[in-house]
Parts: C-alpha cells; structure tokens; sequence
C-alpha cells in the first residue's frame, strides 16, 4: 500500500516539476511518518523513501532507533528543553524560529562537534497561534543564525494557512521571494493537499504524510 501511495506521489512531483520545467531529481520528497508506527516508517524506507520528518521530539527520538537507513527531518514546533533529541539525529531541522532556538541548536551541536542543519519556519500569513518568525525578523535572524559556527541556515519552511492548493500559492511565492533575497538555496513548502502548487512555485523539500502513510494511527 505505501510502496503504490509513493510511486503515485513519485509520479505527481515528477509531473508538476515537468510543467515547471524543472528537474524532478532537484526535489527532495521527505515522508512526514508523524504520528505513523515505526513498522510504517520502515515500509516507506524499504519502499524507497529515505527521508522521513517527524513533529514531536521524543517520537523522532524513539523511530530512530527503530527504523534503520532513514535520514530523518524534524518538522514540528520545537521547545528549547527538547532540542536533545532532534541535534545530531536529524539531518535537517526544519522549524527554527527565533535566536534563543537557534543558540540551543548551536550549543548542543557544538558539544557533539557536528554542524546542524536548519530552515528557518516563517509564519508567512502572520497567523497569532502559528509557529514560525515573522516575515519583518527574517533579516536579524538569518545574520544571527550565520555568526553561529555549529549551525548551518540552508533555507527557509513554511506552512500556509489551511485553504485550497490555489489559496496556499501566494505564500509559497512570498517565501521564495525572501529566499533569494537571503540567497538561501533550499525551500520547504508543500503537504499532501499543495505539493504540485508548492513545486510551481520554486519548492526544493516537500513534505507528504497523509498522501503516502494514510490517515496518521498513533494518538497525540
Ligand atoms: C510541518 C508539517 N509538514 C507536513 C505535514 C504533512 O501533512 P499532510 O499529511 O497533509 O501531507 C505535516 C502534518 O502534520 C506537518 O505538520
């Protein structure tokens, strides 16, 4: 069932990267295995798809060690107190959104002698209860994150405000456009509902759950 799911997703990216003209194999397609069992996260590796996000700190904490030759994504909110456990076992850390985040990250991969990975979320539509900087602390924020040596800002994520595929497209366009004007190569947008709108619009990660993995199984 998830190795039919992902073929068909597979088959979509490559698709919408074609309308774009644009090379399928410049997208990263990373499986959100949140709230997944790990047996599903190993279906989707021995499937094809290696790289996996996860939103909740302890459950990536826990698939890691259960699910063997993933490159993990952590994509959740992320509290100071919980940054243990993603430094270091993901590749990439897509939800950084404010300086004190960001000096965690650093600290604790200093300790380990790795450089993290991050995209800095924005909060592209100024929604109060979302996470994510607003677009005006971008440019103190991407300065910040460069001065930290452990930390490597690579490009900026977003999650639009829940709409049609259509409604999501303005907001994709807006972080591209703060994208290059932070010459930051890499960016995540696009879920199960936008990914082709997402691609159109310059995406380089997206990030599918329930298009590949189902209804998610696991309660909160
Ligand atoms: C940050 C983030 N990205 C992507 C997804 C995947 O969404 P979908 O299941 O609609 O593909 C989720 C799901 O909760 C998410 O929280």
């Amino acid at each position: 069932m998830i190795a039919e799911r992902l073929a068909a997703v597979r088959q979509e990216i490559a698709t919408a990267a074609q309308a774009a003209g644009r090379d399928p194999a410049t997208i990263t397609l990373v499986g959100v295995s949140k709230l997944q069992t790990a047996t599903a996260a190993a279906a989707a590796v021995a499937a094809g798809l290696p790289d996996l996000g996860e939103n909740y700190a302890q459950e990536l904490r826990d698939k890691a060690r259960l699910v063997m030759g993933a490159r993990w994504h952590f994509v959740g909110p992320l509290q100071r107190n919980k940054v243990k456990y993603v430094v270091g076992v993901a590749q990439l850390v897509h939800s950084l959104d404010c300086i004190s985040l960001a000096e965690e990250i650093a600290r604790r991969a200093a300790t380990q002698g790795i450089v993290q990975r991050c995209l800095l979320q924005v909060n592209v539509a100024a929604e109060p209860q979302k996470s994510g900087c607003w677009a005006n602390e971008l440019p103190a924020l991407v300065e910040r994150c460069r001065a930290l040596p452990a930390l490597e800002l690579v490009g900026l994520m977003c999650i639009p405000p829940a709409s049609d595929a259509e409604g999501a497209r303005p907001h994709f366009r807006a972080l591209a456009e703060l994208a290059r004007a932070h010459a930051l190569p890499e960016l995540s947008m696009g879920m199960s509902g936008d990914f082709a709108v997402a691609i159109a619009e310059g995406a380089t990660i997206v990030r599918i759950g329930t298009a590949i993995f189902g209804e998610r199984r696991i309660k909160p």
